[in-house]
């Protein structure tokens, strides 16, 4: 019904590395040419953790734009956005939160953990409750069916889903729509209806879902449907209700993580990271004065990648001839820890001679930036205005 729209957004609380390029941004970049992809700058999920620090928030919006861009995130194929400037994700959000029950939210794993992690701030607030609901809102109001996130967030598109399917049970109500769903069905043509029919039953008796699937496949090629007709036999597939929002679906990211500096996660509170547009002789410096294993005293001890965080870099860089080189080398006191992690230094750098080259336009020229990103908003604002109409009319709000 809906095409296979993406929808992912990112924090502005800091400046972008390459942490943030193995484990998002290049899954991102793949999408944009598979699908139509929506990327938005999540400014009000940053204030739900910085409420008290919004200058940060403010400084990393456009930087972060920038490194999109400098990654290869390329605005003719994506939609790229800033979520402030499209005010119905918050109306949305405000809408779902009067049938959301309080449990859902105190449930989402990531909750509790969090605010006893980030004890130092205090995030028992109502803002920060609500964030996978906004998060659900942000997805949602585009009926976007993939959401690419961490293994982390999968319990947030499980909401998400839940959040549909009760918005769509509590308010997909339609006057007759039983009847005038079967006058769509005749609309298919005696050979599409009585598949369709029979595709329903299979889903709904046997709970088939590949019944499902084929269904909503022959209903996307049905040319001579209306859209509201579509809408509806789509509902009448999966019980007597229309459907008004879709059912998203977590896209996993392949866990290429990027370990940092000294072999944790690369963070920048941990001050072990690389800037995604770090210039050379920095990126030189900082992985020349990287621990290595710590046994490794001399540059005749022996050594143990597995004991070496410049090893997991070689891992995500180098070929399997460079990791048998650096294998044999270390174990036997052959090559010294400088020589290993010159290869390592070389691909880092060649990884972000693009990202230079292509941010450079965008440092010459903000207001490039700033084109893209309102070009954007209008091109979201009204994929979502389109979704608002329909669940203001579904809840009753659409006085005239
Ligand atoms: N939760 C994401 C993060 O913490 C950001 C985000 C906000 C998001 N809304 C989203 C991701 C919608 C995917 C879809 O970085
Ligand atoms: Fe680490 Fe390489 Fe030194 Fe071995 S030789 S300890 S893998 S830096």
């Amino acid at each position: 019904m809906y095409p296979d729209r993406v929808v992912s957004g990112m924090r502005p609380t800091g400046s972008m590395h390459l942490g943030h390029f193995h484990g998002a941004l290049k899954n991102w970049i793949k999408m944009q040419s598979e699908h139509p992809c929506l990327f938005f700058v999540a400014d009000w999920h940053a204030l739900t953790t910085h409420y008290d620090d919004p200058a940060i928030i403010e400084r990393s919006v456009w930087e972060m734009l920038v490194d999109w861009l400098a990654a290869g995130v390329d605005p003719s194929q994506a939609t790229l956005f800033i979520q402030s400037k499209v005010p119905e994700h918050a109306e949305l959000h405000l809408l779902l939160s009067m049938a959301t029950p309080l449990g859902w939210l105190e449930r989402v794993p990531t909750y509790k953990d969090q605010v006893e992690n980030l004890a130092n701030k205090d995030l028992s607030t109502y803002g920060f409750l609500g964030y996978p609901l906004l998060q659900a809102a942000d997805v949602l109001i585009y009926r976007a069916s993939l959401v690419p996130v961490g293994e982390d967030q999968v319990p947030h598109i499980e909401m998400m889903r839940e959040i549909a399917r009760r918005f769509n049970h509590l308010y997909g109500k339609e006057k007759g729509f039983e009847e005038k769903s079967i006058e769509a069905v005749k609309k298919l043509g005696s050979k599409r209806a009585k598949l369709y029919l029979e595709l329903r039953t299979e889903y709904q008796q046997e709970g088939r879902d590949d019944a499902l699937d084929q269904a909503h496949a022959m209903l996307d090629e049905a040319q001579n449907l209306s859209n509201i007709d579509r809408e509806r036999l789509f509902g009448y597939l999966e019980g007597s209700r229309k459907l008004i929002l879709v059912e998203p679906h977590a896209k996993l990211t392949a866990a290429s993580r990027l370990p940092g500096l000294d072999g944790r996660k690369m963070s920048k509170s941990y001050g072990n990271a690389i800037a995604l547009r770090e210039d050379k002789d920095s990126v030189t410096k900082k992985i020349r004065t990287m621990p290595t294993d710590p046994a490794r005293v001399r540059r005749t001890d022996v050594g143990d990648p597995l004991k070496c965080p410049v090893w997991q870099l070689h891992e995500v860089y180098s070929s399997n001839a460079t990791r048998e080189w650096v294998v044999k080398g270390c174990t036997t006191a052959g090559i010294g820890c400088l020589e290993c992690k010159q290869p390592v230094i070389d691909a880092v750098i060649a990884e972000q001679e693009p990202m230079h080259e292509r941010a450079q336009q965008y440092l010459d020229d903000p207001t490039l930036v700033r084109a893209i990103v309102a070009d954007g908003c209008d091109k979201a604002r009204k994929l979502a205005q389109e979704t608002m109409r329909d669940v203001r009319e579904a809840m009753g709000l659409s006085y005239s």
